[in-house]
């Protein structure tokens, strides 16, 4: 049975041999050029003079192309049409791309770019949310509003109030393929392009644009990325634009890929936040009233600032039920690199704000924060309370609860208050070791907010001899995608896996796709697969039936066979016989989400199909004279409804919460007072690595399977596990409070320095 076992990632071998091959790997023409470019070193301000006789001089220079240069548009922007591919005059941040350099190996084009002479006007950078503000500088007209009920009326007559702010950092995906591409030119200049992209559509239509091409003769194809994590969305449009320019100029093969320094200068990251709220709530910790204020550092390009920092609004409730709740959200332009999609897609940076809220509201009362959790919680699905009453605060029924369920389950699992009673022991005990301990739950909303994007293509073959090939428009960056999509295409011809070949994402075989992005890969392409296979198998019971003068209802694919009432062909047999009687093998498949409506303007509607559920707990032990600190034990319960691959799903499961805990921690990017980003290599750049895994660290998916109809009942698994990062911030912020009286107003990322000054307020008595 193909659904539903744990196949390990179709790659798994060539990936740990190191026989996968990324788009550096592939072998190229004798005649391959290489490319790099020159970087803005300043924040912002105008291009005075520019001298790159230097850099055309050079060793194994070819070509030096500026926006002058280009053959068509320069833009290499999602959506907005504001991204200079390269810089026109006006320059936007310290790494914006200038001047391309083509060459004869990469090494050289790299040199070969530093010889430039430029000098510039320069202005006041804006670089902070707070140079944002003081400027006024936006994207759209100002703040975009949310509003349930009559959040400030609530809070004025509830029993008790906070306020508070807090300051979440941004985060560099660090994926391990860095940036890349690779352009060949055909005889009559249609052009080829192999990119590391999360969205190969845009990058065919960003590249025709580039060379005023029509789509159809621009090919993108994609086997796999080393990652992408949202950072290939938008950002990989630049190299790919710069493949295909210095190909059409050069007719010659172009090959490009970002050096990683150059990388975390040139690419977008995860949007920083600064979250001021203030609550209403009983001396039970029931929240009357919640307003929320988003300030959302963008960079200095729209790219997908609006649906981020929308998405980000759209979360601000997580797993709790708010009768009153205003939500407003600032979106600021700055002379930073242009954020853009990071897994969650701003709906982590939502959930802190009402999680830091919880928490704070629990201090405050000096109770368990479970407890002020469980009194906030939407209710489960099943329940007394009448579901239809039951709405987040962009007026979405809240119908498929389960987090009462999956909190006690994990309560109970993960022996929380016995191991609360300890550490409250321990600290007692323990004056410079302190412990702590944090549940924190997700809800997460599966489907893209722009509706349009919820759809998907396939194109299925089954050849003569019974063997399947699969294309669909997603793209596989080691999530595992193509391993699950393959075991609907086997289980819905009842045959082994073997039997069905997995192919590189290919704009010339599924048209007119969506980035493969918002945890949306499986349910999409999911579906189209299935549908496209569900075709040909009832052609062919059709005509087996037919033939052996049975009902095509009789006509059962099972065991690599095909059962035809009494009669049994092998699977091969049965395409053989189907081909000799020209029954064509061959189908697309296409899938929309159904049933969702959204007024992004109004915040009102059905965005999600449904939503993905969650809930961890850490624990972490901090030294409180030095910060450090390490994960003592982790324990996840996750929804993923009725699991396509549970091996895969944990390793989902595992990996993002990995990811989110580092981005809450060790990850900190830090520019200086001239807008430089200090912090781009991993010697000052920290990701967790595997030795900073919990000590324990137990994964279980809840049994249950998805309301919606999604593919087999299954769920969204990408993304919404990257949220349990939150369970080990708020176990170092409970570590902090033992020391303290006052509630730490801790910011994020929480590294060693935050920690130790926070312990050392705290001994300050503050
Ligand atoms: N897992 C791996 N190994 N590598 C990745 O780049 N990206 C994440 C998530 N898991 C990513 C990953 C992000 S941001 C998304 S949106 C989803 O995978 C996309 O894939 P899916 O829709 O197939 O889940
Ligand atoms: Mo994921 S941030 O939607 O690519």
């Amino acid at each position: 049975m193909s659904i539903g076992s744990s196949f390990t990632h179709d790659s798994a071998k060539l990936h740990v041999s190191g026989h996968a091959r990324y788009i550096d790997d592939i072998p190229c023409p004798f005649n391959t050029l290489h490319l790099a470019f020159g970087l803005s070193t300043v924040a912002k301000g105008q291009i005075d003079h520019m001298d790159l006789s230097g850099v055309l001089s050079s060793e194994g220079v070819v070509k030096v192309i500026t926006a002058q240069d280009l053959p068509y548009e320069n833009d290499s922007s999602p959506a907005a049409m504001d991204e200079p591919f390269l810089a026109d005059r006006a320059v936007h941040y310290i790494g914006q791309p200038i001047f391309l350099v083509v060459a004869e190996n990469h090494l050289l084009a790299r040199r070969a770019a530093r010889n430039a002479v430029i000098s510039y006007k320069e202005d006041t950078p804006i670089l902070t949310i707070e140079d944002a503000l003081a400027r006024d500088s936006y994207f759209e007209d100002g703040p975009r509003t949310y509003e349930k009920g009559a959040a400030e009326q609530a809070i004025y007559h509830a029993q008790m109030c906070l306020d508070g702010s807090i300051s979440i950092g941004a985060q560099e995906h660090f994926y391990l393929e860095g940036q890349a591409a690779f352009a060949v030119p055909s005889d009559d200049m249609e052009m080829v392009v192999h990119s590391s992209t999360q969205h190969p559509s845009e990058v065919q239509h960003k590249v025709a644009h580039a060379l005023g091409l029509g789509m159809h003769e621009v090919r993108v194809e994609v086997r796999r990325m080393g990652g992408g994590f949202g950072g290939k969305e938008s950002q990989a449009n630049s190299p790919a634009i710069a493949c295909a320019i210095a190909a059409w100029v050069t007719k010659r093969p172009c090959k490009m890929r970002y050096d990683r320094d150059d990388d975390f200068m040139i690419t977008g990251k995860r949007h920083d936040f600064r979250i001021d709220y203030s609550v209403g709530f009983d001396q039970r910790g029931k929240i009357q009233g919640v307003s929320f204020t988003h300030y959302v550092r963008c960079g200095w390009s729209q790219d997908l600032s609006l649906p981020v920092a929308d998405r980000a609004m759209l979360h601000s409730d997580n797993a709790y039920h708010l009768d009153h709740c205003r939500i407003e959200s600032h979106r600021l332009r700055t002379n930073t690199q242009s954020a853009t999609a990071f897994r969650g897609f701003g709906g982590p940076q939502g959930m802190i704000g009402i999680e830091r809220v919880i928490d704070h509201i629990a201090h405050h009362l000096r109770l368990d924060p479970i407890t002020v959790r469980k009194r906030n919680y939407y209710k489960d699905a099943g329940s007394e309370t009448k579901l239809d009453t039951q709405t987040t605060p962009y007026g979405m029924e809240v119908t498929d609860c389960v987090i009462n369920a999956m909190t006690d389950a994990l309560i109970e699992q993960s022996d929380y208050f016995a191991r609360r009673k300890n550490i409250v022991q321990w600290n007692r005990e323990n004056i410079l070791l302190k412990k702590g301990i944090a549940l924190t739950p997700v809800k997460f909303g599966i489907s893209f907010t722009l509706t349009h994007l919820n759809q998907a293509g396939a194109l299925v073959h089954v050849y003569q001899d019974g063997t399947v090939r699969m294309n669909h428009g997603g793209t596989e960056m080691g999530q595992g995608l193509f391993q699950k999509v393959s075991q609907v295409a086997a289980f819905e011809f009842g045959l082994d896996m073997d039997r069905v070949k997995i192919t590189a994402t290919d704009t010339a075989k599924v048209p007119n796709t969506s980035a493969t992005a918002a945890s949306s890969g499986s349910d999409l392409n999911g579906m189209a697969v299935k549908l496209a296979c569900e075709d040909i198998r009832l052609r062919m019971a059709d005509f087996l039936g037919g033939y052996y003068q049975v009902g095509a209802n009789e006509v059962v694919f099972v065991g690599n066979e095909v059962h035809i009432g009494g009669h049994v062909l092998s699977f091969s047999q049965a395409a053989k016989l189907c081909y000799e009687h020209r029954i064509s093998l061959s189908s697309t498949g296409y899938y929309k989400t159904p049933e969702i409506t959204w007024d992004r303007i109004k915040g009102q509607g059905r965005p999600f199909y449904y939503f993905a559920y969650g809930v961890a707990v850490s624990e972490v032990v901090l030294d409180v004279l030095t910060g450090e600190n390490r994960m003592l034990r982790t324990d996840i319960i996750h929804d993923v409804g009725q699991s396509l691959n549970p091996a895969l799903d944990i390793g989902q499961i595992e990996g993002g919460f990995i990811q989110g805990a580092g981005w809450l921690t060790t990850e900190e990017l830090v520019w200086n007072d001239q807008g430089r980003l200090m912090t781009h290599a991993p010697s000052t750049y920290k990701i967790p690595v595997a030795s900073d895994r919990p000590g324990i660290f137990n994964v279980s998916l809840w049994t249950n399977e998805n309301r919606a109809a999604t593919i087999y009942r299954s769920k969204a698994v990408g993304e919404p596990p990257f949220m349990h990062g939150m369970s080990t911030f708020f176990a170092l912020c409970d570590a902090v409070a033992f020391c303290a009286v006052q509630y730490p107003m801790l910011d994020a990322p929480a590294t060693h320095e935050r920690l130790f000054w926070a312990c050392e307020r705290a001994a300050d008595g503050h």
